[in-house]
């Protein structure tokens, strides 16, 4: 907002339309230097002045014509103080209205993400924990910028594996060991099949018979399958819920299966397919890749063949304009390789697939063990960031109603917002009792931050976060005030860079820096001191709650919730 009001009020003293100059101007690294600052270099050459020269002739005419603003020309930049009082009732009047940091940039795009993605009857891996916590912020932070998002959850609910397990149920299955603890059961069963496998290689053509099968829609294979996707999809919802996330679908790579065959057949017809020992790929040698592999030498269909008809599919029948794929760096080939080959199918809209990548979490140096396999093996980690959330509550807040409730929001806001404020390509390594603790750059600071918001406007008597009345910015003028407002103003760029980068950590930073700047502001004086008079304490109460707004809000786009005591 700082940038928007100085791009319009300086666009007509420098020749540019206020969407031109925005681009150029800069907030500088302090705020000694001023608010706002144009750097003047680039005039220099059709003006035929010096920078230094441009920016003094600026500042003389911006302060002849204005009393709310200072201008002042630096080393060949023009520096901007925004002085009026008037600047700061704005700007915390602006924060506390009704969607505030929304915009409708992205409205009449449709946003097809892919995220979260667990296979069946395998572990929830901490990959996919990733996927869904970025891919949940990314939905919501699309949706805050009038983006219209379809998400889906793109099962692994298909492919020779599954041939794999029915064989093995069969022979060695225990139903009631599967609704108990599918995954794990479902684990047993595959490693009772390799090492049965060992001995009885025929067992492998049993396997992939079953999956020919299940291909061809045959009932009694379609029925177990079936059976061991609800088990699993079972657990997999314990965790959503606990992360609140949802799901417009969760078509799966079984639903892709007799869309397939239409673009094998298109594959041939453009003379893409090649022979290469029994199997059919795709070459990419001029992309500079190796083959991507569309049927196994069985005529079995595999994961990079589903994709491409997933993509058609979005394109043509979801009216995708764009697709995104949140999953880990580990299948950037992957990803490379079809994107490749829609492209060589004279998919152009291919460039608007994009690859969502993300590093590793480590938990204390060590990859998380799956090998249980449990999708417990999260839940463990969720629960104990819960139980530490609790231990720090009733030590800060014994007499707090709603403890467990609380400290499940702290514990899960702890996890994810911890994932989200690194970049996403970097590898994590996780520290429970650092990411839990209500200090540092944590979710629970965040939180602890608005709750405490939340209880000063309570003592006030503004029950809710929005005040009504009037904000004089006169009472704002204070260095920490000024620099909150300030923070305040550049919640909607936070959203728009956090959308333009696909990186959610772009908002967690930013709501980190007005948390700290907030603190620092109450911490500069009593708010609710004596002495001082309605309109103080009602400006500097505005201000809080604007803060406050804005922490509630941004935490729900990443994904977090914000207790109003804690
Ligand atoms: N199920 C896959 C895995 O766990 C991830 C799927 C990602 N999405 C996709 N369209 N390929 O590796």
């Amino acid at each position: 907002m700082l940038l928007h009001h100085a791009s319009v009020i300086l666009a007509p003293y420098v020749d540019l339309t206020p969407g031109e100059l925005r681009a150029k101007l800069e907030i500088p690294p302090e705020q000694k230097l001023g608010d706002v600052s144009l750097p003047c270099f680039p005039f220099a050459k059709t003006l035929r002045q010096s920078p230094a020269v441009i920016a003094e002739r600026l500042a003389g005419q911006i302060n002849a014509d204005r009393d709310d603003l200072r201008a002042e020309s630096a080393g060949g930049y023009l520096n901007l103080v925004f002085r009026g009082a008037h600047w700061r009732s704005e700007f915390v009047e602006r924060a506390l209205s009704e969607g505030y940091g929304r915009s409708a940039d992205g409205a009449g795009r449709r946003v097809v993400v892919d995220m979260s993605s667990p296979n069946i009857a395998k572990p929830f891996g901490i990959g996919h924990l990733r996927s869904t916590m970025i891919g949940n912020a990314l939905v919501r932070l699309y949706r805050a910028m009038g983006y219209d998002v379809y998400n889906v959850n793109h099962i692994g609910d298909w492919g020779t594996q599954f041939g794999k397990l029915i064989v093995a149920y069969l022979k060695w299955g225990d139903r009631q060991a599967l609704e108990r603890a599918p995954i794990q059961e479902s684990l047993r069963l595959y490693v009772e099949f390799h090492r049965q496998a060992e001995l009885e290689p025929a067992l492998e053509d049993e396997a992939r018979e079953a999956f020919a099968k299940l291909e061809r829609g045959d009932a009694a294979m379609r029925e177990l399958w079936q059976y061991f996707v609800d088990e699993s999809l079972k657990e997999f919802r314990r965790v959503y819920e606990r992360l609140g996330v949802a799901f417009d679908s969760y078509a799966g790579e079984s639903f892709y299966n007799d869309k397939v065959d239409p673009v094998v057949r298109k594959l041939e017809e453009l003379s893409l397919l090649e022979e290469d020992a029994g199997a059919r790929i795709v070459r990419l040698e001029e992309e500079g890749m190796p083959p991507c592999l569309v049927l196994k030498k069985d005529g079995s269909t595999i994961y990079a063949v589903r994709d491409l008809a997933t993509a058609i599919y979005r394109k043509e029948e979801l009216k995708a304009d764009e697709i995104l794929y949140v999953v880990g760096a580990e299948q950037s080939l992957h990803f490379q390789q079809v994107f490749a080959v829609l492209r060589k199918m004279g998919h152009e809209w291919a460039a608007n697939c994009h690859h969502v990548p993300f590093g590793l979490i480590t938990f204390a140096g060590k990859k998380m063990s799956t090998r249980k396999g449990k999708v417990v093996m999260l839940e463990e980690v969720l629960n104990e960031a819960a139980e530490r959330a609790l231990r720090i509550i009733n030590e800060k807040s014994p007499d707090l109603p709603n403890k467990d409730e609380v400290a499940e929001a702290v514990g899960v806001g702890a996890i994810v917002f911890g994932d989200l404020k690194h970049h996403r390509q970097l590898s994590v390594d996780f520290n429970l009792e650092e990411a839990v603790s209500f200090d540092g750059e944590t979710g629970p600071y965040l939180q602890y931050t608005h709750a405490r918001i939340c209880s000063l406007l309570r003592r006030g008597s503004y029950e809710e976060l929005r005040v009504d009345r009037a904000v004089d910015g006169a009472h704002l003028s204070s260095e920490p005030a000024w620099a909150c407002v300030k923070t305040l103003t550049g919640y909607e760029s936070a959203i728009r860079e956090a959308v333009r980068l696909n990186e959610p950590y772009a908002v967690a930073r930013y709501l980190l820096a007005l948390a700290k700047d907030f603190n620092r502001f109450y911490n500069s004086g009593k708010i609710l001191g004596e002495g001082a008079d309605e309109a103080e304490i009602v400006s500097k109460l505005s201000l809080a709650a604007a803060v406050a707004g804005v922490l509630r809000d941004g935490l729900q786009l990443l994904g977090i919730r914000a207790p109003r005591e804690m």
